[in-house]
């Protein structure tokens, strides 16, 4: 069984607008429908699950039922922080009995809207056969490194530098173990999912992202959604 769970808890502070800016339009569709359809349509996803804020779920299911009235979809509450939600949605599949050893579950932000098929697969199999996969896309600019903000410690090798998109997808039944094995502190510092299997010496697979798979986080970012989506076909 693969799961697709769309990550959509948190409140955009950085977009400074009213509503949090998964929910802005772009070309006409709210940002977070985006990955809705992708998933959607993609065979090779069974289920999906939708995180959000309980301050705007009755708002999300009102958007479901206009722009894809046809989607079945399970809505989870999201959590304080990016990984407290991810351990909702963890703990949701637990307590339905529904992580077992071949069980893949698809994170995606809900503010990357231009995921596409291909990326999909990939992260599908890359999980089933690796444990874990990060979408990313190889560093355009040099990268430096430095402790103290002032002064630069390292300059790695560009093209061994990559920048982390989503999907990333793992094996449900480890990503769930590793998860509910974070000390507090640990849980402080990791970012994101794919550090707890780095942080634990488990392998995580790459698979190429693409530069339009954007994280729409400040709102000069609209302008490229706007302007990229409108060249779109319909789903
Ligand atoms: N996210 C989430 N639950 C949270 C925080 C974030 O599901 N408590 C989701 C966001 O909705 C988004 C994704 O994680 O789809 C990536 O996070 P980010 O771009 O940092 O979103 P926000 O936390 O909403 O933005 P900001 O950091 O500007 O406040």
């Amino acid at each position: 069984m693969v799961y697709a769970a769309i990550l959509a808890g948190g409140c955009g502070s950085r977009m400074q607008s009213d509503l949090p800016k998964q929910y802005l339009l772009i070309n006409k569709k709210p940002i977070f429908i985006y990955s809705v359809e992708a998933f959607a349509a993609h065979p090779g996803v069974d289920s999906i699950l939708l995180a959000v804020n309980d301050r705007y779920y009755d708002y999300a299911k009102k958007l479901l039922d206009k722009y894809c009235p046809k989607v079945s979809l399970t809505l989870i509450n999201g959590g304080e922080d990016r990984l407290a939600t991810l351990k909702n949605i963890l703990r949701h599949l637990r307590l339905k009995n529904a992580v077992a050893e071949d069980t893949i579950l698809i994170t995606h932000d809900a503010v990357r809207p231009f995921l596409d098929s291909r990326i999909i697969t990939e992260n599908i199999a890359a999980a089933e056969r690796y444990g874990a996969c990060d979408t990313v896309v190889p560093a355009t600019d040099t990268i430096v490194a430095s402790d103290d903000g002032e002064f630069i410690n390292a300059c790695p090798p560009r093209d061994t530098i990559f920048h982390g998109q989503t999907p990333q997808t793992f094996q449900a039944q480890k990503l769930f173990i590793l998860t509910e094995s974070l000390t507090e502190t640990e849980s402080k510092t990791v970012t994101d999912a794919c550090s707890i299997f780095t942080l634990r010496g488990q392998p995580v697979k790459l698979v190429r992202g693409r530069p339009e798979n954007i994280k729409i986080t400040y709102p000069q970012d609209m302008i490229f959604a706007e302007k990229y989506a409108q060249t779109l076909k319909k789903p």
